[in-house]
């Protein structure tokens, strides 16, 4: 079995070959720029993963990896504008170093380009992994417009929340690994578990976003810290203050939830200190913690050698602790 470093650098390498453009520069830079940040890679190394772990080949399923990779870049493209972010991967946004537009026109692109990569699966993948990843798509638009309502409303609930993230982040990473199993092609039964614990792995990795969101060390980051704060997101910092703080702390929360102040330094201060004295910091790590536990009971289950589920496993352990 591979390391995820070499699983990282056959990607890079494949993302370097595939993707050179020329014509219109506007157009197809930030493309470049943003592919060439960086990033953990997490969700094209899953199905490269999947497709081995699965008795397949990864060098099969590097196209969809690709694919996913710069979906998943587009949506970032998208989200960047949406949530009025200036950084990403510690560098400007693409609508920041260029302009909203050509964010706009960029993350339209991406997405087509990710289409265009399944062209050259076989007739009897290639509708398979078309069909996973409109359903996919379509899914994160949903997660995401959900994402912003929940902004302008103070009455979210904790379901709500868990159904907002479970579409626009957990689906994509549960779709990267069915794509692994699908080239692999693996028993339905096996791919379908395997979409499980993606999605568990998946709401563990965006409550750990949220989570570094407000507490991460703005050195290593690379996104602007508080960003959830300024923006008023419903994360489960929010809902679980303000379910576990004394009353007048939820008083206060929700009036600086409904508030855009020009200057946000106190904001994030207060709002990070009440997620903190209330349990809510607290109650977000073992949220994380559970849902990775939930990951780790659907892995017992599905038909893969010891080494492969080892490898799955230490793979959640490290979502998990990251601190980027
Ligand atoms: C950020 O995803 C967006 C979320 C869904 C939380 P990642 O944390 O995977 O971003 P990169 O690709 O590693 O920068
Ligand atoms: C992003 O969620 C989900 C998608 C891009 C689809 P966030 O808005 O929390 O992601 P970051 O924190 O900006 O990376
Ligand atoms: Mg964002
Ligand atoms: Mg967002
Ligand atoms: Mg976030």
């Amino acid at each position: 079995m591979r390391s995820l470093e070499d699983y990282r650098a056959t990607f890079l390498a494949h993302l370097e070959d595939r993707l050179s453009f020329d014509e219109p520069k506007n157009l197809y830079e930030p493309i470049q720029y943003i592919l060439g940040l960086g990033g953990k890679r997490l969700r094209p190394i899953l199905t490269l993963m999947t497709a081995d772990i699965f008795g397949g080949s990864h060098k099969e399923a590097l196209d969809a990896a690709l694919a996913v990779e710069v979906f998943h870049n587009f949506s970032l493209v998208h989200d960047d504008i949406m949530d009025d972010a200036p950084l990403r991967r510690g560098k400007q946004t693409v609508h920041e170093r260029w302009d909203v537009n050509t964010g706009i026109l960029s993350g339209d692109a991406m997405l087509i380009l990710a289409y265009q990569l399944f062209e050259g699966y076989d007739r009897d993948t290639f509708p398979q992994l078309a069909k996973l990843f409109s359903k996919t798509a379509i899914e994160v638009c949903e997660g995401q417009q959900h994402d912003v309502d929940f902004e302008t409303r103070n009455d979210v609930t904790i379901p709500e929340y868990t159904r907002m993230i479970q579409y626009k982040t957990a689906v994509l990473v549960a779709a990267a690994m069915k794509m692994g199993a699908i080239i692999a092609k693996a028993p339905e039964v096996e791919a379908e578990k395997v979409y499980d614990f993606g999605l568990n792995l998946g709401l563990a990795f965006q409550l750990k976003d949220d989570y570094l969101d407000a507490f991460g060390d703005p050195e290593v980051f690379g996104k602007q810290v508080g960003g959830d704060i300024i923006e008023n997101k419903k994360t489960y910092l929010y809902l679980k203050a303000i379910e576990l703080a004394e009353a007048h702390k939820v008083q206060r929360l929700r009036e600086l939830f409904a508030s855009r102040p020009k200057s946000s330094d106190e904001k994030v201060a207060t709002a990070k200190a009440i997620f903190k004295e209330s349990g809510a910091a607290q109650a977000t790590l073992d949220a994380i913690e559970s849902y990775t536990e939930k990951a780790f009971s659907t892995l017992e289950t599905i038909d893969i050698s010891d080494l492969g589920r080892k490898n799955l496993q230490d793979f959640g352990n490290w979502l998990m602790n990251r601190v980027v």
